[in-house]
């Protein structure tokens, strides 16, 4: 072999191996560790959002003792379940709650992060994400938009309120 080929094999195997072990990688995490896009777990269309439920009526809605349902549609730029008002949203839970929360976006590509909880959601309209939450201690959840959506981005937040007995 010449010192040019030496040269050539010295770049060409490892850009071939740097997308197999990617590859490789991918296949692992989705079907070994099952990681995979929290949203794909229901569609809805995006047009007709505010008629559909449970998006028809969003807020927060007791299902059983101790247990919530929480429908949040996000919009540029709020999370308040009144389309007609951008203050940000406070929801009350007793202490040891747990709650469904179901949300999507009504427009761009939106985010739903909890501070302190298991939250973590990528809202995209035409999807709806889906996770249940559980409050173990009192206190203050702030949640917020965690993906740039805009010039309003930054007042898209709201939070839970989890109240002690
Ligand atoms: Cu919505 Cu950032």
């Amino acid at each position: 072999m010449s010192r040019q080929t030496i040269f050539e094999l010295a770049w060409i195997l490892p850009s071939i191996a740097l997308p197999v072990a990617m590859l490789v990688a991918i296949v692992i995490t989705a079907f070994g560790m099952q990681v995979h896009v929290p949203t794909n777990v229901g569609v809805v269309n995006a047009a007709t959002v505010d008629q559909t439920p449970p998006f028809d009526k969003p807020g927060l809605t007791q299902i059983a003792p101790g247990r919530y349902q929480l429908v949040l549609v996000a919009r540029t730029w709020s999370f308040n379940p009144d389309p007609n008002v951008q203050t940000p949203p406070t929801f009350k839970v007793p202490v040891g709650s747990q709650v469904d929360i179901v949300a999507t976006s009504r427009d761009v590509i939106h985010g739903l992060y909890f501070n302190g909880a298991d939250v973590n959601l990528m809202l995209i309209p035409g999807r709806i994400g889906r996770l249940t939450a559980s409050f173990s201690k009192p206190g203050e959840y702030l949640f917020v938009c965690h993906e740039y959506c805009g010039v309003g981005h930054q007042t898209m937040y709201g939070k839970i309120v989890v109240e002690g007995q």
